[in-house]
C-alpha cells in the first residue's frame, strides 16, 4: 500500500494565536513535514502556479478576488498520477472557515474513487470549518476518514493525538 502526502501551505504574514506573525515556513507544511516523519510516504506539495503575497492584506485581496471571480487556481505539476497510491493525506490552513480554492484544483484534477483521504489542517480556531461538510462532498466516492485538526500554533508541540490518527 502506498501512501501520498499533499498538502497547501503559505509562508509570509499570518494571524497565529491572535498575533500577526511572519512564518518563514507555513504551519501546514510543518505538519506535513511531521507526518511525513512518522509514515513512509511520498509528499507533494501543491504550489500555485502564481505565488500567494507574503503580505497578509494582499492575500486577503488575492483571495477575495478569486472567490468573486470563482478562479480556478492553477497549481504547478509534477504528479501525474495518483493511481499508485491507496490512501492520501491531504492537508492545507483554513481560509475564511474552509479550504483555500486551490485544493478545490487539485481535487478536481485527479481521481479519487475508492481511496483512503485523511484530510489534516492548521487553523487558528482548532476545526475544520465547513471544510469538514466540503470534503464529505468532494469525496463521495472515496473512503473519507476523520481528519485531524491542529491550530497553527500549536503545530510543533508533540501531540500523541497525531501518532494514533496516523494509526488509522
Ligand atoms: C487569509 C486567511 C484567512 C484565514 N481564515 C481563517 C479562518 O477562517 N479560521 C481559522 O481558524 N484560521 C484562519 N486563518 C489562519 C490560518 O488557517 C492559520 O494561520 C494556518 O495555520 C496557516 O497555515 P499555513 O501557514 O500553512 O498557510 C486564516 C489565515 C489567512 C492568511
Amino acid at each position: 500500500m502506498k501512501t501520498l502526502i499533499a498538502y497547501f501551505s503559505r509562508n509570509g504574514w499570518n494571524p497565529v494565536n491572535g498575533v500577526e506573525t511572519y512564518l518563514e515556513e507555513g504551519n501546514t507544511k510543518k505538519l506535513a513535514k511531521k507526518i511525513k516523519a512518522l509514515t513512509d510516504a511520498d509528499i507533494f506539495e501543491i504550489v500555485p502556479v502564481e505565488a500567494y503575497p507574503n503580505d497578509y492584506n494582499e492575500c486577503v485581496s488575492r483571495i477575495a478576488y478569486e472567490d468573486e471571480e470563482g478562479v480556478n487556481v492553477e497549481f504547478v505539476k509534477g504528479l501525474d498520477s495518483i493511481e499508485e497510491y491507496d490512501c492520501i493525506y491531504l492537508g492545507f490552513p483554513i481560509w475564511y472557515r474552509t479550504y483555500p480554492r486551490i485544493i478545490q484544483s487539485f481535487i478536481k484534477a485527479y481521481d479519487f474513487t475508492g481511496k483512503k483521504i485523511k484530510p489534516f489542517c492548521t487553523n487558528e480556531e482548532g476545526t475544520f470549518g465547513f471544510a469538514e461538510s466540503v470534503l464529505k462532498y468532494n469525496f463521495k466516492n472515496s473512503n473519507l476518514l476523520q481528519g485531524y485538526a491542529v491550530r497553527g500554533y500549536k503545530v510543533n508541540n508533540d501531540d500523541p493525538a497525531l501518532a494514533e490518527w496516523i494509526k488509522k
